[in-house]
């Protein structure tokens, strides 16, 4: 996110990286090792469809999982544009913008290009700031399905007309309706006129609806029956062992299970029984903090002057943790919505635990357990996955409403030698007693990064977001940048976190001992990023291949392919150590290739994050988000020249949204 609140965070004053501050010279990459080999033959390729946890859907045995991971597609040059670039062959076309309506029948308020709309118009239509995103198909998902996405964050700046130069209630209102998720129905069109298809007017003079006609079109349908927004407003329910607990408690809420909203949705999750998971990330920036914050407000980051980013306190009140102090333990959550029902009531599940959740990568075990990998994205923050109690049953939402309420949370300590281990975080167990301070199960999760702290985890370099090979059943967690590692009085670099002054970021790797729900594991880095010609130690990556940076968004597709988004900050992109990388991008490759290259698939339009991405059924259409095109080097839009750094993608001022990429061959993406 711009200004990014996690670029700021660093709240972990902790002492527990003292145990593992042994570097690891060998610094291991692409190596396999006997695990990898090994999970073949436990997870062999038949098993796809049956494990597809992580897999976004199922893709039929003699489908897209037949061709591998192979990938066959001409690398994009890295250039400074203004459009999103894909391969030769490849078609992107933008599909759902900000300001767009979302389809709600009745209520479907056109986006007015001075960003005039009003609050309740906002709330009809899609969010700002488009991130992690899923894609659940209708009638088998070749040609129809609906897109669940979320929408992460505001540039007030951009959002309203004259920007910040005067505030109002309405303005806020209007910020917190453009937060949270878009649920869209989307179908595919095959050939249609390219100005609609494209989604932009037709040149003057030119009817709408004409120009060439291309395969492989998508529109979102409106109005449809699936079309909803959730704002920072909707009501959802809180469920699992902190519900109700004391520090869930308001005026508002007496009974500390009913919450408004969800903000700062980052990246997401899809779960095996048709659901979606979005996941708060950034929330603490939205409190304003008291003068003299308590212990838990600071490990948290909730304090004096954050408020005044988004002026919400002003509005509404519940925002002022001076008056309302219990209101933030309610932000942090994983949030589970179902995006066939828009009448449904989202579910915060306090089992997966309380962070700056990034994202929620879910699989399931041989014996149908679900697996949710989660990233907090902080500097010196952890890895968590949770594990259920139950089994998944068959019959969809309706039979598993309550499978992410009954479970453990675990926490990640990475050791030298490439060993690891999750620790419980289990009231009564190790140092999680009342006379710790953890009174019950509900104050562990509340305050996990507390507990994770007494635990001994091993503090990261910025977990972003997580991914389950299907095939392999090895994880993947981008570790975006830590600029703090090794700072006087930082943790230095260890063995999974290498590099001091960490501009470039890593991606982390590991196999569990056993199944998913193995409490041991083994792990490496599929790779340093950074350029290997840089002359700063710190800086030079191992990248084989295209050269990138600061990744986050990351997803390995159902035929194996991992797929990896850039967030290098505006700020930083095309100066310095990032001089050679003036755009985000998105890249791929074979992770189970030890000579594998990284292959630039995408470019972004100027000043954009790459962010958000799934598939159709047939993994013959992407759908990828583009977020915050035209941000400034300040991570700031202009209000006096709105499209000053960008005018992606209707040529006036710059909107976040989501594009549709197919191959104008028809085939499978990446081959
Ligand atoms: Fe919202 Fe950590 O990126
Ligand atoms: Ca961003
Ligand atoms: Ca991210
Ligand atoms: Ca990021």
């Amino acid at each position: 996110m711009a200004k990014n609140f996690s670029d700021m965070e660093d709240s972990n004053p902790s002492a527990n990286p003292s145990i593992h501050e042994v570097s690891d010279p060998a610094r291991r990459v692409w190596l396999r090792g006997g695990f990898g080999a090994m999970a073949g033959g436990l997870f062999g390729p038949g098993l796809l469809t049956a494990c597809a946890g992580a897999a976004q859907q199922a893709t039929t045995p003699a489908g897209p999982a037949s061709l591998g991971r192979r990938i066959g597609f001409k690398s994009v040059p890295m250039a400074a544009v203004d459009t999103v670039v894909v391969p030769e062959g490849y078609r992107a076309q933008v599909l759902y913008r900000w300001g767009d309506p979302v389809g709600v029948a009745g209520q479907m308020p056109a986006f007015k290009p001075d960003a005039s709309n009003t609050a309740a118009e906002q709330a009809l239509q899609a969010g700002m700031h488009h991130d992690g995103m899923a894609f659940f198909p209708l009638d088998g998902g070749t040609r129809r399905g609906v897109l669940a996405m979320n929408h992460e964050y505001v540039d007030d700046g951009l959002l309203h007309t004259d920007g910040v130069k005067t505030w109002s209630n309405e303005k806020a209102f209007k910020s917190m309706a453009a937060h949270g998720v878009s649920v869209i129905e989307v179908e595919r069109v095959d050939i249609a006129p390219r100005a609609v298809a494209e989604g932009v007017a037709p040149p003057a003079g030119q009817a709408p609806g004409s120009g060439p006609a291309f395969v492989g079109a998508w529109r979102v349908v409106t109005p449809s029956r699936y079309a909803r927004r959730i704002t920072a407003r909707t009501p959802m329910r809180i469920a699992g062992p902190a519900a109700g607990h004391a520090l869930m408690k308001t005026a508002a809420d007496p009974t500390g299970t009913l919450v408004l909203g969800t903000f700062n949705n980052c990246a997401n999750g899809q779960t095996p029984w048709g659901t979606y998971l979005t996941c708060e990330e950034n929330w603490a920036g939205y409190f304003e903090g008291p003068e003299q914050p308590s212990a838990h407000q600071k490990r948290w980051g909730v304090k004096k002057g954050n408020g005044g980013y988004y002026h919400w306190y002003e509005a509404d009140e519940r925002f002022d943790a001076t008056k309302h102090p219990n209101e933030f333990n309610r932000f942090g959550w994983i949030v589970e919505i179902d995006p066939m029902d828009p009448t449904s009531m989202p579910v915060k599940h306090t089992a997966l635990g309380r962070a700056a959740h990034e994202g929620a990568a879910t699989a399931l075990t041989a014996g149908g357990k679900a697996v949710v990998y989660m990233g907090e994205d902080a500097r010196f923050e952890y890895i968590y996955k949770f594990v259920s109690r139950d089994a998944m049953k068959p019959g969809g939402l309706a039979a598993n409403r309550e499978l992410l309420d009954h479970g453990t949370l675990y926490v990640a300590r990475f050791d030298a030698g490439g060993s690891g281990e999750w620790l419980p975080l289990v009231h009564g167990q190790g140092p999680l007693t009342a006379a710790n301070g953890f009174a019950d199960q509900g104050e562990v999760l509340i305050k996990s990064r507390q507990a994770s702290d007494a635990l001994g985890a091993t503090k990261m370099d910025r977990p972003e977001w997580t991914t389950v090979d299907p095939i392999t059943k090895q994880v993947y967690c981008t570790l975006t940048n830590n600029s703090d590692r090794g700072k006087p009085d930082r943790p230095g670099p260890d063995a999974a976190n290498p590099r001091a002054n960490n501009t470039m970021g890593q991606i982390i790797r590991w196999q569990e001992q056993g199944d998913l729900d193995g409490t041991r594991f083994r792990w490496d880095h599929l790779v340093l990023a950074g350029d290997p010609a840089q002359p700063r130690a710190e800086a030079k990556g191992n990248v084989r291949g295209d050269i990138f940076g600061s990744p986050d968004g990351l997803w390995v597709d159902p035929r194996g392919v991992l797929w990896i988004q850039t967030d290098v900050s505006s700020s930083a992109m095309g100066k310095g150590e990032y001089a050679n990388l003036p755009n985000n991008q998105m890249l791929a490759c074979d992770p189970t290739d030890p000579k594998g290259e990284i292959r630039r698939f995408l470019v972004g339009p100027t000043g954009c994050e790459v962010t958000g991405l799934t598939m159709a059924s047939d993994l013959r259409t992407l759908f990828v988000n583009i977020q915050h095109p035209g941000e400034s080097p300040s991570e700031r839009g202009d209000p006096d020249a709105p499209s000053r750094y960008s005018k992606w993608p209707d040529g006036g001022r710059p909107r976040s949204a989501t594009v549709a990429i197919t191959k104008l061959d028809g085939g499978v993406i990446g081959t």
